[in-house]
């Protein structure tokens, strides 16, 4: 479903990513996780083509992303759905303009009352059902989260990004987080990439976890495989074990 290839993204002189691959196949929910400012969310947004690489292929679908105007990548955004970093609604708009704001752009495919019945489904799915006429300022950060979510589904994509879902939040928040992209993978039948640095969360949403290291793919394999590994840098970071040489970068 989701191929990387040989990926290398810089930013000015600073190499962020340096020839990266990956491979998600469909129906997969592959985690990553990494060290903050690893690139973690700069590799994600090469799976839409908010971030261009500067050498490397991104393949979706079947497809190649790398080089498309901006109308070709709106059409490959539709696949997607995107649940940011840190929630990202508009305060001034209700709930439901909210979670329905991704079918404007189609607004003449769906009655009013269609997207009604959606929003009604979508809010269902993430537990919060009569929060349609609420704005966000009048919302936990959990239930803004799940906002987020149910705005990620309104489209049924076939693939679902999340980047750092629970961060945050408290852990049985943070499960109720988990237990609802376990549900949306499996009624919605979607392909998750969840980016994380919840370690719980990874080996409870994941079936593949790939961790970022050194600007590559470090190491990738199944929860079992990753938390069971013997390598010193993968037990570091799970163990999270503070790597002195790492302590400048905070
Ligand atoms: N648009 C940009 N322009 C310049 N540098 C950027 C840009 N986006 C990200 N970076 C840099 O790329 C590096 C990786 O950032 P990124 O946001 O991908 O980290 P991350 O792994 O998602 O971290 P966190 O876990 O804290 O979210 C950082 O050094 C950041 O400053
Ligand atoms: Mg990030």
């Amino acid at each position: 479903m989701i191929e990387v290839r040989q990926l290398t993204k810089r930013f000015g002189s600073q190499t962020i990513l340096d020839r990266v691959d990956l491979r998600i196949e469909s129906g997969e929910s592959a985690v990553i996780i990494g060290r903050s400012g690893g690139g973690k969310s700069v590799l994600i947004k090469h799976l839409v083509g908010l971030l261009q690489p500067d050498s490397g292929d991104v393949i979706v679908d079947g497809e190649s992303i790398v080089g498309k105007n901006e109308r070709q990548l709106l059409r490959v955004r539709e696949k997607f759905g995107m649940v940011f970093q840190g929630a990202a609604l508009f305060d001034s708009m209700t709930v439901a303009e909210n979670v329905a704001f991704p079918l404007q752009r189609k607004k003449n495919n769906f009655t009013a009352g269609e997207i009604e019945k959606r929003v009604a489904a979508a809010l269902d799915m993430v537990d919060l059902p009569g929060t349609q006429n609420m704005k966000p300022a009048e919302l936990s950060g959990g239930m803004r989260k799940r906002v987020g979510l149910a705005r990620a589904i309104i489209y049924e994509p076939q693939i679902v990004l999340y980047d750092e879902p629970t961060t945050g939040l408290d852990p049985i928040m943070s499960d109720c987080i988990d237990q609802l992209i376990i549900r949306v993978r499996d009624h919605l039948k979607v392909t998750s990439v969840v980016v994380t640095h919840d370690m719980r969360s990874a080996r409870r949403v994941g079936n593949k976890v790939f961790m970022l290291h050194a600007k590559k793919i470090y190491a990738h394999g199944t929860p079992e495989e990753i938390f069971s590994s013997q390598d010193a840098i993968v037990r570091q970071f799970i163990d999270g074990v503070a790597d002195p040489k790492e302590a400048s970068h905070f």
